[in-house]
């Protein structure tokens, strides 16, 4: 059994409940900042996303719907910030209101990969949500309308985050205190 094999020692960075705090705030900015709109369609980037857009969502009292986009990145044979489209959304963003949904931005291409799309394909806005910012990895700029918390350049699991697949159904975000634990995402 693959999870005989976690190490013990994981230190809490963001608890469960500072967690349901902070989204509740946010989920009450995007209420304040979309009422009265169409119905917002909400875009969560696969598969850390999917936690928080679950519960981001669940606290939204506006009308949503929702959607998944997946990327690669920087897997074999490709550049660095080279994004490759994983899954595509499945509904048209053509004149809506989109809100790009994330667990963490860290060099930020992912999100700027997106956002681009998405604009190109001619969304009416679109605005991006992120429960961690990881602000001192990023190497290029992307406007984060909605962010949880911003951590430092640390490697962090849980709520959503993996580290080779497993810690994303920690109720938390965690640092892993063990030697073998990589320094950055
Ligand atoms: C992580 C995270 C973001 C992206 C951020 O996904 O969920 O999508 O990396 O990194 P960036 O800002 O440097 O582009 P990952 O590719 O690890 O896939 P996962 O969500 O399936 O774990």
């Amino acid at each position: 059994m693959e999870y005989e094999r976690l190490p013990d020692r994981l230190e809490t960075l963001i608890s469960q409940s500072e967690l349901e705090e902070r989204i509740r705030q946010l989920a009450a900015e995007i209420d304040r900042d979309f009422a009265g709109a169409d119905p917002l369609l909400c875009v969560g980037v696969l598969k850390g996303s999917v936690f928080f857009l679950v519960d981001l969502l669940k606290q939204v009292k506006i009308p949503v719907v929702v959607d998944f986009f997946q990327t690669a990145s920087y897997g074999s044979g490709t550049t660095p910030g080279e994004v490759r489209i994983r899954k595509d959304i499945d509904l048209s963003i053509r004149g809506r209101d989109v809100l790009l949904i994330e667990d963490i931005v860290d060099t930020g291409y992912t999100l700027r990969t997106i956002l681009d799309l998405f604009r190109f394909r001619g969304a009416r806005s679109v605005r991006l949500c992120a429960l961690l910012d990881k602000a001192d990895a990023r190497e290029v700029d992307v406007p984060i309308d909605y962010r949880g918390f911003t951590i430092d350049n640390i490697f962090v699991v849980g709520y959503g985050l993996d580290l080779d697949e497993r810690y994303r159904n920690l109720p938390y975000i965690g640092v892993i205190q063990d030697d073998a634990a990589p320094e950055t995402d």
